[in-house]
């Protein structure tokens, strides 16, 4: 039993669109727990009343919101590539450090790594992103290229989504990059793609999604049919990096494609936003990379709520063009740089995040039935977590009705 919530803030009444501010508020609250799921949940002398409980936790001041989620990241690499953080702000841009470094730079040194080394590098990651709130998270293949190295990965994602105690959902993101290798045969490597590793990753049912990354300068929209068609008839789920930084129509193939979810967004106009509300493909934003790479300008996040959608957010989490793993500071991004309120930012990285991975009959709110993934905060108000710039105010996390990190008093 979590007693003595200051208040819950379920997600509950979450709808697309204006339905984002709705975030359904109970004070002096109190939440059942049992088996990992939520068992009940309403005023804290009812529950009190109601339940014996073997456990209590003790949440006086606190308020409980749904566990974070990141819908969106690549932790699996080895090396970081802070010298093109130093580049960019000497003034290239992330484009152009991708022909000499930028996605092959880290190519090299993943596919050379052991399993067990991919594994403790990247649950070092995953724990830090824990103790910032979040318990489900997405994770990319995407930095071996090569049949046997996205395997790996993916076989990797596998053992941390069973051995750390949080939801992880694995994604194939073979199409990343061209290898260097095939720089110049594009058609060698799709054809690679389509008839080994697809295959192989479907074959060995380790990947829910298939991810892209469509612009101007990697896979074109052309590729990104011949790809996401393949691995639709293998039976995955399609995601796609679209429109990111140049407007090639990428949000409309998405939803030409029946993607779950279209991803970035930042140069995305009215008529991608329409192909999207039009096709039910939910937009994650990531407002941290355009941070990151000093962008002018950010996704139409005001745009795509007024167009009804159910926007959602996520770190995207790598090591070229967005090291961050706080959802709380992308909140802070998205309200300052996308214009979204703090309950939309909130509502963007938990029920609509839980909507961009098909999982929101289970996460992403507080309601009777679903997993037990409660975030315990010492806030005075939800407006304060965008407001205090890249601080955590975490007092407890608890996944699947335990804790798995609690703030050192
Ligand atoms: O989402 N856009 C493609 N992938 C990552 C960048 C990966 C990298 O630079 O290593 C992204 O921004
Ligand atoms: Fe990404």
């Amino acid at each position: 039993m979590i007693h003595n919530c200051k208040d819950i803030i379920t997600m509950e009444e979450q709808l697309a669109g204006s339905g984002m501010r709705a975030l359904g508020m109970i004070p002096d609250g109190a939440i059942a727990v049992s088996d990992g799921k939520i068992v009940d949940l309403g005023t804290n002398a009812e529950l009190m009343k109601t339940y014996k409980a073997d456990e209590y936790i003790d949440a006086s001041g606190l308020t409980a919101l749904p566990g974070l989620i990141d819908c969106h990241t690549h932790p699996v690499f080895v090396h970081t590539r802070e010298a093109e953080f130093t580049q960019r702000l000497a003034g290239l841009s992330y484009v152009e450090i991708s022909r000499t470094g930028g996605i092959r730079s880290t190519i090299t040194s993943t596919r050379a790594a052991s399993d067990d080394q991919l594994f403790e590098l990247a649950a070092n990651r995953i724990r830090k992103m824990i103790a910032l709130g979040t318990t489900t998270l997405e994770a990319k293949s995407g930095y071996g290229l090569d049949t046997r190295s996205e395997l790996q990965q993916l076989r990797v994602i596998k053992r941390l989504a069973e051995e750390l105690p949080i939801t992880i959902i694995p994604t194939f993101m073979g199409a990343h990059e061209y290898p260097v290798e095939y720089r110049s045969d594009h058609a060698a490597y799709i054809k690679i793609l389509c008839e080994e590793m697809i295959p192989a990753v479907a074959e060995q049912g380790i990947a829910v999604f298939c991810d892209i990354f469509t612009e101007a300068h990697v896979f074109s929209l052309g590729e990104t049919r011949q790809i996401l068609g393949t691995a639709k008839k293998f039976g995955m789920r399609l995601k796609m990096h679209a429109d990111e930084i140049e407007p090639i129509g990428g949000a409309e193939l998405a939803a030409e494609l029946g993607c779950i979810s279209a991803d970035h967004l930042g140069a995305a106009g009215e008529a991608g936003i329409q192909a999207l509300k039009a096709a039910g493909v939910v937009p994650v934003l990531l407002p941290a990379t355009l941070f990151s790479l000093q962008a002018k300008s950010y996704a139409k996040a005001r745009e795509m709520i007024s167009a009804g959608l159910p926007v959602a957010i996520a770190t995207d989490y790598n090591p070229g063009s967005c090291n961050c793993d706080s959802l709380p500071l992308t909140m802070s991004l998205a309200c300052l740089q996308m214009g979204m309120t703090p309950s939309e930012a909130l509502c963007a990285c938990t029920f609509n995040a839980a909507k961009a991975l098909g999982l929101e009959q289970s996460h992403g709110s507080l309601k009777v039935g679903k997993t037990a993934d409660i975030t315990l905060w010492d806030i005075p108000s939800l407006d304060f977590i965008p407001y205090h710039l890249g601080s955590s105010h975490i007092s407890r996390v608890i996944a699947q009705g335990k804790t798995i990190f609690q703030e050192q008093p």
